[in-house]
């Protein structure tokens, strides 16, 4: 289907009071169905943000009369309130394609994304912007997960429970990234619009930070606790098929990262002589594991008289084993990440699902007619090029 731009509609200028000084931050608010919400959030957020040089920027989602209401609320208002409502057959994203819909229209340099359900309380969104505008950084996240931060407010011990769990599972994908981030779900954040390249973002649903961060490597965060509140009117739109979202969004996420890790390539002579130089060690320590994995075959096969693929696969853990100890400790040693048992099993994963695409090659190999042992080594030099790229560029990654 055809993917339309987000910035094919302008947002409507509802209120364009004159500012002094220029324009720093955008309050982009992402709204569907808060007509309850719209005028309570401008009472308290005009003001909390108004010394900041602030605009306020609704992405509309609703059915409801929430662009009506907010029209009549921001005749008064002392800061510029504009407006994008997107119709129904335009709503690609769901509130991630909001944001970033939003996000195309911003003028301020910083964008402050936040609820309208006033969960996210409009001073301590205002308070978090001031820290962005002061520092040297380029996102700063309010997190419910560290200092004073609380999400008493999220309601549910189910919400605690899933949104907990939705931080873990995020969290172990990508270590890295977010070693630092305590909530990387978080729905407050502020971005220096120029630190983030729009056309990167493919959101998908509730998890539009996660995405920026993900995507963003570079990009040097800081957090801010705060202490999310009860909604102030209607309900929340989190759902089931939301979770799925979040679960495809994460997949999706995910499977990029791996291949553009595999496909990354050194940059400098000296990086690729390293490369080459890892390469070269890690095929010694595989050759002498090609000679663990045919005796033990040898074992297994001959005296032991098991079946050649059962075989394969008892020889193959123990030459996993092996090539383990010498790899993590002589090639790797510098560049570990995580316990031993994670790096031991992410090392056992990659053998194993390289083990499943290699018994099958055995077996036609068998087949053909060449011997049993000669035929296992052929399938495991053949995919010495993987194994080590994985190993090299994921497992190992510095
Ligand atoms: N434009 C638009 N389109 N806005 C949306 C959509 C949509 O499809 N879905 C929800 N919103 C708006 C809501 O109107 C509200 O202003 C805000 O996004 C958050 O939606 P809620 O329905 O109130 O979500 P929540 O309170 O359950 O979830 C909040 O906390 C989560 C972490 O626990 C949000 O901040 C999430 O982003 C956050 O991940
Ligand atoms: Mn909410």
């Amino acid at each position: 289907p055809a993917v339309r731009r987000p910035d094919d509609d302008a947002p409507r200028t509802l209120h364009e009071p004159p500012v002094g000084g220029r324009i720093r931050l955008t309050v982009l608010v992402p709204t569907r169905n808060e007509a309850g919400n719209v005028a309570e959030l401008l009472n308290r957020l005009v003001p909390a943000v108004a010394t900041i040089g602030a605009e306020i920027l609704v992405v509309d989602d609703s059915d409801d009369d929430t662009p009506a209401v907010l029209a009549r609320h921001a005749a008064g208002a002392t800061v510029p309130v504009r407006l994008l409502h997107r119709p129904a057959q335009r709503r690609s994203g769901g509130l991630g394609g909001a944001v970033l819909a939003g996000a195309h229209h911003a003028r301020g340099e910083w964008v402050l994304v936040m609820d309208g359900d006033l969960q996210h309380p409009p001073e301590a969104a205002a308070a978090l912007a001031a820290v962005a505008l002061r520092h040297d950084v380029d996102v700063v996240i309010g997190t419910r997960y560290a200092g004073h931060g609380s999400r008493g407010g999220l309601g549910g011990l189910l919400r605690e429970l899933t949104s907990v769990g939705a931080t873990r599972l995020a969290k172990s994908l990508f270590p890295l990234r977010l070693a630092t981030v305590s909530d990387p779900m978080s729905g407050l954040f502020v971005f220096r619009r120029s630190a983030v390249r729009l056309d990167r973002m493919h959101p998908l649903g509730f998890k539009v930070l996660l995405e920026l961060l993900v995507r963003h490597p570079g990009a040097r965060v800081a957090e801010v606790s705060y202490e999310m509140e009860k909604r102030h009117a209607g309900h929340s739109k989190a759902s089931l098929s939301e979770g799925v979202a979040f679960l495809r969004h994460l997949s999706r996420l995910r499977g990029q990262r791996l291949v553009g890790q595999i496909r990354q390539r050194p940059r400098t002579i000296r990086e690729r002589f390293h490369e080459l130089f890892r390469m070269v060690a890690f095929g010694l320590v595989g050759l002498s594991g090609m000679v663990v994995n045919t005796a033990a075959l040898w074992f297994f096969y001959e005296p032991a008289q098991l079946h050649h693929l059962v075989g394969a696969t008892l020889a193959t853990q123990l030459s996993t084993s092996w090539n383990f100890l010498l790899v993590d400790n002589l090639i790797y040693r510098g560049q570990r990440r995580g316990s031993l048992p994670a790096r031991a099993f992410r090392f056992f994963l990659l053998n194993n699902v390289l083990l499943l695409v290699r018994l099958p090659v055995l077996q036609a190999l068998v087949w053909a007619g060449v011997g049993v042992l000669a035929a296992n080594a052929v399938t495991l030099v053949a995919l010495f090029l993987v194994r080590f790229l994985i190993n090299d560029r994921v497992i190992y990654s510095a």
